[in-house]
């Protein structure tokens, strides 16, 4: 009897149904609260709980048709998928499940009967073979007593993988959890497919195929191997609903059957080849299933588990159409066929076919991208090996390089019998982290945690605004799905305008909205390999990743950055030109306001060479050069005059960017149309920064306008202050300077005359120590030299005394000592030297009657004119 796959899931379920089962809709791929598996991988895994009795319901039978994938963790097909006929990442379950109501007995009977009955699935029993596990004698007599099938066809499987319970026919969920012995049925497909009998040498071949597995759940693993009783024995079969289809439909394949004819064919027709039997179109058979399935039930392609499995997924079918010539996304085209092919189950496929095409056609633009690139250089390192193993840093270089992935390299390896060192690349992969680590502290927690090998594509030369799909989002350096208001985080984009910070050029900054209102200011943006991170505030709304958003740059301020950048190159260009080949870039820094060029000379540059500099620069910009990009080999690059810098390292093709006849270099950034577009070059400064480097900053466009328009402004102002008008203001200045000069000079002299004039008025605050008589003090506003005559003043008017005066001028102390003769044999002037002059951090000298003390501790005077007084009084004891 003939029935399509959609008529067989629904005997089975209602063959379960009529014997009392509840029939249950097939959960998400994505396992709810459970982190010991993937994805959902059987039938039984929505019941894990019931089996531990951690969680009663109202029915203790039940029946399903489960969606499964099987690309990851413990049960993961995914290599075999394309060369065996029965396997697949995606594939329907079907089961029927007792939970602690029947056991092994009423199992293999259901089992029995739908396989075998006329009114339903009506196979011939001498076709069917059953395997029990070594020491299951139970169900070895169930099999052969109560059912009736030749004891030799019943065969006992062992522990094939060492140690108890190591079996085929023991089943467990993951490495804990439910598990239990089982028994397999298998179909025969006959003589004329190769292949022996489960258990022998020759099991692994096509002939015998596994239908139904029926697992006699009795344990429950623990993480430290042991096996604990569950409360109640229960049962959990599980049939792939693919086999038993291939089965009833009476072909050895499963990509034979009817569902999987169809998707071959749509396949078919979207790749544009007419050979079904192609492998490559069972593969992109069988992972547009799972993809669109996982799709559908939240996942969406990333760097992380799962997220991570989906990608490869979607990889690989491209890879595989890349091989049948397909240079486009194409997967996202047969979302439509399988949701009709599929019918009622892909329901929630239908629900969301708009995300699950886009996604699927985003990450597939990604993926072409780094294959072109990848494949090209694969194929020219594997003409190159000379013995059977890639080597790991070639498989890392091109993972780093191009974010070409490790596993298809590992495919396309494997496919020509070659082997490939995995421990080589992951040696790589760390002295790469450890050099990122040293380079940049700032980014190195980044890079170190994701290893980013999303591609975003720079659209930015061409636009500023793009409808843009989200591939990424990280939160405190962590992939997350959706980022909501208030927080910070790095948005990636499959494709950006927004120019990431390189070059010396500085990230963009904008907005990325959705239409749903969310608002993400971007205020930097950065590359990570090939992916490019926006980094910003979420001020509104929520993003999720998949969603597709509306990418704006901030226009005025890219337009300065470009003005910036494109006189940066004319910059360079006329130091070349004024001050010699010589002159080599070694840094720079270009914003929307400011650009600065640090370059090699050895010396300063002078005012008369800067003037030349913004000369011929603001000369090339009157010319209005054209500015044009190619894209050339390096070699011919260099030949036509661009210069390569020794610390950079570059593809094999490069950016080359031409003004006119004037300038022509190697470049990544943006640019303006043409030099007219600078507007205006202005120099700020120049400096040096280290030995042989002397650094330009500089100003263009408006800013340049502004600067020039503000010290007109000044300009004015000042003259407006003098009195003048700008023609006559530096003879008025000079004229002011001179006459401040005069005044200050008379000022001074009036200052010493009144010193002088006054000397005597000091005489009265002398006092006397031990009978000498001594003056002291600190004179202000006066010039050094007054000191002198007012000492001569003073000595004519005092006969016998010490006297000290000390002033401070130009920050300097300067201070006169005298001891009149008739106390020169007590106190000498030079002692008083000694002991001020370290006091005010200065030298002296003179004669025993006369002498000086220059200083610089000019706050220190005070005190040492004050400290006098004690000295004298100690040196006169
Ligand atoms: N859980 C078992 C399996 O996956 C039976 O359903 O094979």
């Amino acid at each position: 009897m003939h029935k399509s796959t959609i008529e067989i899931r629904q005997a089975f379920l209602d063959f379960f149904k009529s014997k009392g089962h509840e029939v249950i809709a097939s959960s998400s791929l994505v396992p709810t609260n459970d982190t010991t598996i993937l994805f959902t991988n059987a039938g039984m895994n929505q019941f894990k709980n019931i089996f531990l009795g951690q969680e009663k319901r109202k029915y203790s039978r039940a029946t399903s048709a489960q969606r499964c994938v099987r690309a990851g963790g413990k049960h993961n097909d995914l290599e075999k998928v394309g060369y065996t006929a029965r396997h697949h990442t995606f594939f329907e379950m079907l089961g029927n499940f007792s939970f602690g109501d029947y056991f092994k007995k009423e199992a293999i009977t259901f089992a029995w009967e739908l396989l075998t009955s006329p009114q339903w699935f009506n196979l011939p029993q001498e076709r069917l073979l059953v395997t029990v596990y070594s020491t299951d004698h139970e169900s070895f007599d169930i099999w052969e007593k109560d059912i009736g099938i030749p004891s030799i066809r019943i065969i006992r499987i062992g522990d094939n993988k060492g140690g108890p319970y190591a079996s085929d026919n023991f089943w467990q969920m993951s490495e804990t959890g439910p598990c239990g012995p089982c028994s397999e049925i298998f179909f025969d497909h006959g003589e004329h497919i190769a292949g022996g009998p489960p258990g022998s040498l020759s099991a692994d071949g096509d002939r015998y195929v596994e239908i139904w597995n029926l697992v006699f759940m009795q344990f429950n693993r623990q993480s430290n191997g042991n096996l604990l009783l569950l409360p109640e024995p229960s049962v959990d079969t599980g049939m792939g609903l693919e086999r038993i289809t291939a089965v009833l439909q009476n072909v050895h394949s499963n990509y034979n059957i009817d569902i999987f004819t169809q998707l071959i064919q749509s396949v078919a027709q979207v790749v544009g080849i007419t050979d079904f039997k192609n492998i490559s179109l069972h593969v992109i058979a069988d992972h547009i299933r799972s993809c669109a399935f996982l799709i559908a039930d939240g996942v969406l392609p990333s760097n992380e588990n799962r997220s991570y499995v989906l990608r490869r997924l979607i990889r690989r079918a491209v890879r595989h159409a890349y091989n049948l010539g397909v240079r486009q996304g194409f997967l996202f085209k047969l979302v439509g066929p399988l949701i009709q092919i599929m019918g009622a189950v892909s329901h929630e496929i239908q629900r969301q076919q708009n995300k699950v095409e886009l996604t699927l056609k985003t990450e597939e633009e990604q993926c072409i991208k780094i294959l072109e690139r990848g494949l090209s250089i694969l194929e020219g390192e594997l003409n190159q090996l000379s013995d059977d193993t890639m080597p790991g840093e070639v498989l890392f270089r091109l993972y780093d390089t191009f974010g070409f992935p490790m596993e298809l390299a590992e495919d396309i390896c494997y496919q020509r019998n070659l082997k490939i060192d995995k421990s080589g690349f992951m040696h790589a992969m760390q002295i790469q982290r450890q050099k990122a680590r040293n380079a940049n502290t700032f980014h190195t927690e980044f890079i170190e945690r994701f290893y980013l090998t999303e591609t975003s594509e720079f659209q930015g030369y061409q636009f500023l605004m793009l409808r843009a799909v989200i591939i990424l989002i990280i939160i405190n350096g962590k992939n997350v799905d959706t980022i909501h208001t208030g927080q910070n985080g790095v948005i990636v984009l499959g494709t950006t305008p927004f120019y990431p910070e390189g070059g010396g050029q500085i990230g963009d900054n904008g907005t990325l909205e959705s239409c749903h209102n969310a608002n993400f200011i971007v205020s930097d943006t950065k590359r990570y390999s090939q992916a490019i991170g926006h980094h910003g505030l979420l001020t509104n709304g929520t993003l999720h990743v998949g969603e597709e958003i509306v990418a704006r740059v901030c226009e005025e301020r890219r337009k300065c950055i470009c003005i910036n950048h494109s006189a940066t190159h004319l910059l360079q260009a006329a130091l070349r030109l004024l001050l010699g080949q010589h002159v080599q870039q070694k840094g720079s820094l270009i914003n929307e306001k400011i650009l600065r060029f640090d370059f090699s000379h050895d010396k300063a540059i002078t005012q008369k060479e800067i003037h030349q500099v913004e000369m011929i620069v603001n000369q090339q910009i009157r010319r209005n050069l054209l500015i044009k990009t190619d894209t050339m080999e390096l070699e011919e690059a260099i030949s036509r005059g661009a210069m390569a810098l020794f610390s950079e390292t570059y593809g094999q093709y490069v950016r080359v960017l031409e003004m006119g006849d004037f300038s022509i270099e190697l470049c990544g950034g943006t640019h303006v149309e043409r030099t007219g577009n600078i507007g205006l070059f202005c120099i700020l400064s120049e400096s040096g920064t280290a030995a042989g480097v002397r650094r330009i900053e500089a100003i263009t466009g408006e800013e340049a306008l502004l600067h020039i328009y503000n010290q007109k402004k000044k300009l004015s102002e000042i003259c407006q202050l003098v009195k003048t008008n700008p023609s006559q203001i530096q003879k008025k200045i000079t004229t002011l300077i001179q006459h401040t000069d005069t005044l200050e000079k008379n000022i001074k002299k009036l200052h010493n005359q009144q010193a002088i004039h006054e000397s005597r008025l000091l005489i009265p605050q002398a006092i006397t120590i031990k009978g000498v008589t001594l003056l002291v003090k600190n004179v202000k506003n006066i010039e050094p030299k007054v000191l002198h005559i007012m000492i001569d003043h003073l000595k004519n008017h005092c006969n016998s005394a010490i006297i000290v005066l000390g002033t401070i001028a130009n920050s300097r102390v300067s201070l006169i000592i005298s001891v009149s003769t008739d106390l020169t044999n007590r106190i000498k002037a030079t002692d008083l030297v000694q002991y001020l002059a370290h006091q005010v951090s200065g030298k002296g000298g003179g004669s025993p009657s006369l002498a000086h003390v220059g200083g610089i501790n000019f706050t220190a005077l005070p005190m040492a004119l004050s400290n006098i007084k004690l000295w004298l009084s100690d040196q006169l004891r």
